[in-house]
């Protein structure tokens, strides 16, 4: 089926079951224990266990590898290394090879799997392993490279210019220039990133942990050089992923190569101190950003710039997107530069360009309006746009950036905010911040096959995921309502490549491109059970398990016969998001206490409104936003990763050095959805939701900061360090 013009009325819109706040269909088995994950899964013969060897240079070469004490440790099957593994092919999606050798490019690329008949015995032999390197100096500091950064070669990366910016700055009444900083991250999932990999003859199958089941598939079939429908990946369920899964990833090509050495089936799973360098993480940024404005707060010029680092070959950090979209303003210039640097790969990581764009540019809205003496929420307001300000003939699909923030500071109680000095409560110091929401919307192409069985019930296949999003509920609700049954009645199986191609689970456009290609095939499913019953398909209604059409009706189950139905399809997307800017919106509010003598911080409150199209589960797209902000806790106030610049490594690679947020940490969290359908989107009429609730987090925690002390910290973490000795004189 093909989306290319806004949808009109159809069943989506009866809201039985979509838009209904129904429990996890996979609650239960995440609960009890019972969801097999990548790593549990059971295998008829007894297994064996892959450890990985990461190098011990971030740059150089593998000079003399000396395996014969590990060969010969207990328990040892095999040893594969780039020597050993045959010759390897390179996915589109990864940069660094997954296996490093003789070339080593990052620090703790894989270089080598311990294969044994146990997981203590592989990781007692990768002990013994010995391998010599020869050294090279490499890049590793982004101030360093900064100025070797380049323009990045991708279209649309991110330089745009619009009229005249520096003339207009220059000009401009009130004018505002600043730098700001956000640290490498990490996505620190539950789950590490494990496998489970067997061979039948030529054929691999392997259970992972994977957002993208085909894109996995075919990265793995071009690695190993195999034709791709020799290898089958499967992923049903996922302990996080926050981008860290987008791509195949060692753990899985590893587990492939070490079962077809060790000729059994092996388990591999990064361990913890292993994920922060083999695999990749959120690049840090250095962003320049200037605003010009006249006096009663009119934006006339704004300019972000963004410097990050990569490996060569690797993506810019898109961080300057958001600023050519969400304030108006005629001069207008976004410039991203890219650095060589030999760190591990940099890549997607939640809303990915959106999240670190806008901890800089929330900042630089909330300074721009304590010079203008303006409120913060009301700067914003005035400079709301409702069409691209680079190409004023697109509109935005939907845009309720002024009503978020509006019923937002209405109900964060904003009006008691004090612009200058805080709210004294004993040791605390309380403040009150605010940052606009805003990332892109994006669609993907994905398809599904829906069957009917003669007792009436529905089986959806396809191979999307649910990284803990609620893609099986929602896909469940969809079938429900496009078919006219219970959600009880449907089961739902995701994440295996023998089902049909999806969008998969990145960039927020899972749960609207899933439920859009579920949606294609209902239709399709519909139109064969109309013919079944020979009921005219136009006008046909599907409700309570009955068809009713031209004042005739029957049950649903009647239409199956004795083998049932099947129909499948794909959603596939014209050109309406180059008619329209689609893009998702919301406001963040936090109050946040610091203490007054020790700098500590502590978030009270927090609340987010989100104007996302239509919310097809508000249960889970509010279990979505609630740990994105718990996330944006984390990127303001903990996260980072500490390059040390010397050998080239995130050194604080565990989750007891990289800090992210706990229970005690998060206050109470509300969440508010706009009521709002978005038909250029799909005929879901949803959009993105999981990502946009990142967007802004850490601004407003920050500005929170600055109104409680006055204290303006421009690089994150804000952590008490960087407040102590600039704290107000109050004891
Ligand atoms: Mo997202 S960073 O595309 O999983």
């Amino acid at each position: 089926m093909k989306f290319d013009t806004p949808a009109g009325a159809n069943p989506i819109d009866q809201g039985r079951h979509i838009g209904r706040a129904v429990d996890r269909i996979d609650g239960a088995l995440k609960t009890s224990g019972t969801a097999r994950y990548a790593y549990e899964h059971p295998l008829p013969e007894a297994p064996a266990y892959g450890y990985v060897v990461g190098a011990a240079i971030a740059k150089g070469k593998i000079a003399g590898l000396h395996l014969k004490e590990a060969r010969s440790a207990p328990g040892v099957l095999a040893i594969v290394t780039a020597r050993s593994a045959g010759e390897l092919g390179k996915g589109k999606k990864n940069v660094a090879p997954l296996l490093a050798g003789p070339d080593v490019q990052h620090y703790h690329q894989a270089v080598a799997v311990v294969v044994a008949r146990t997981f203590e015995q592989a990781r007692a032999a990768a002990a013994l392993l010995r391998i010599d390197y020869q050294e090279e100096p490499g890049s590793f500091d982004l101030d360093k490279a900064r100025p070797a950064a380049v323009e990045p070669e991708m279209p649309d990366a991110g330089d745009l210019s619009v009229g005249d910016f520096d003339r207009a700055f220059e000009a401009a009444e009130v004018a505002f220039d600043a730098e700001y900083r956000t640290p490498d991250q990490s996505h620190a999932m539950m789950e590490p990133h494990s496998t489970t990999a067997a061979w039948d003859g030529d054929e691999l199958t392997i259970w992972t942990s994977s957002q993208m089941v085909d894109w996995w598939r075919t990265d793995l079939a071009a690695t190993l050089k195999v034709p791709k429908d020799k290898v089958r990946v499967v992923s049903p369920f996922i302990g996080g992923g926050f981008g860290g899964k987008l791509f195949l990833r060692s753990d899985a090509l590893l587990a492939a190569l070490a079962a077809r050495a060790a000729q059994r089936p092996v388990k591999v799973a990064l361990h913890r101190p292993l994920v922060f360098n083999n695999t990749t993480h959120r690049p840090a940024t250095h962003q320049r950003i200037r605003i010009g404005a006249d006096r009663s707060g009119r934006i006339q010029a704004i300019a972000h710039e963004s410097w990050s680092g990569n490996l060569p070959g690797g993506v810019p950090e898109t961080a300057v997107q958001q600023t050519q979209l969400l304030y108006a303003g005629q001069h207008r210039r976004t410039a991203l530069r890219v650095a060589p640097l030999d760190l591990p790969e940099g890549n997607a990581m939640r809303a990915p360009g959106e999240a670190p764009g806008l901890m800089a540019l929330e900042i630089a809205i909330d300074e721009m309006a304590e010079q203008l003496g303006m409120d913060p929420v009301a700067l914003r307001i005035l400079n709301d746009t409702q069409v691209d300000p680079a190409r004023p003939h697109r509109r935005f699909s939907q845009r309720q950036l002024v009503e978020c923030l509006r019923l937002g500071a209405e109900r964060f109680g904003w009006s008691r905010r004090v612009a200058h000095g805080s709210r004294r409560e004993g040791d605390w110091l309380v403040g009150l911040g605010v940052a606009a929401a805003f990332r892109n919307n994006l669609v993907q192409k994905s398809g599904a096959c829906v069957r009917l069985d003669r007792d009436g019930r529905i089986t959806v296949e396809t191979d999307m995921t649910d990284i803990g999003t609620g893609s099986y509920t929602v896909i469940a609700q969809t079938a429900a309502e496009m078919l006219g049954v219970p959600v009880e009645q449907v089961t739902v199986r995701l994440g295996d490549s023998r089902y049909p191609v999806s969008a998969g689970s990145g960039g927020q456009w899972g749960g609207n491109s899933a439920t859009a290609g579920v949606y294609a095939a209902c239709v399709k499913l519909r139109e064969q059970v109309a013919r079944q019953l020979r009921l005219p398909a136009a006008d046909a209604v599907f409700a309570d398990g009955q068809v009713r059409a031209g004042g005739r009706s029957a049950p649903l189950a009647a239409a199956a016969g004795p083998n049932g139905l099947a129909a499948e399809d794909a959603m596939e997307y014209g050109d309406l998001d180059k008619q329209f800017q689609q893009s998702t919106f919301g406001a963040h509010f936090v109050e946040a206490a610091v203490d007054a003598f020790t700098g500590e911080i502590r978030v009270r409150r927090m609340l987010a409104v989100c104007a996302a199209g239509r919310i097809l589960n508000p249960k889970t797209a509010r279990s979505q936003v609630i740990g994105a902000m718990t996330m944006g806790v984390g990127a303001a106030l903990m996260e980072e990763l500490v390059v040390d610049r010397r050998l080239g490594c995130f050194i604080n690679h565990d989750l007891a050095a990289y800090e992210v947020p706990v229970h005690a940490d998060i206050p109470h969290q509300e969440v508010v959805f706009l009521d709002e359908t978005d038909p250029v989107s799909s005929p879901m009429k949803a959009t993105g939701v999981g990502e946009l609730g990142l967007c802004g987090v850490a601004a407003a925690i920050a500005n929170a900061v600055h109104n409680a002390t006055g204290v303006r910290v421009r690089d994150y973490p804000v952590t008490l360090d960087k407040l102590l000795y600039r704290l107000p004189e109050v004891a």
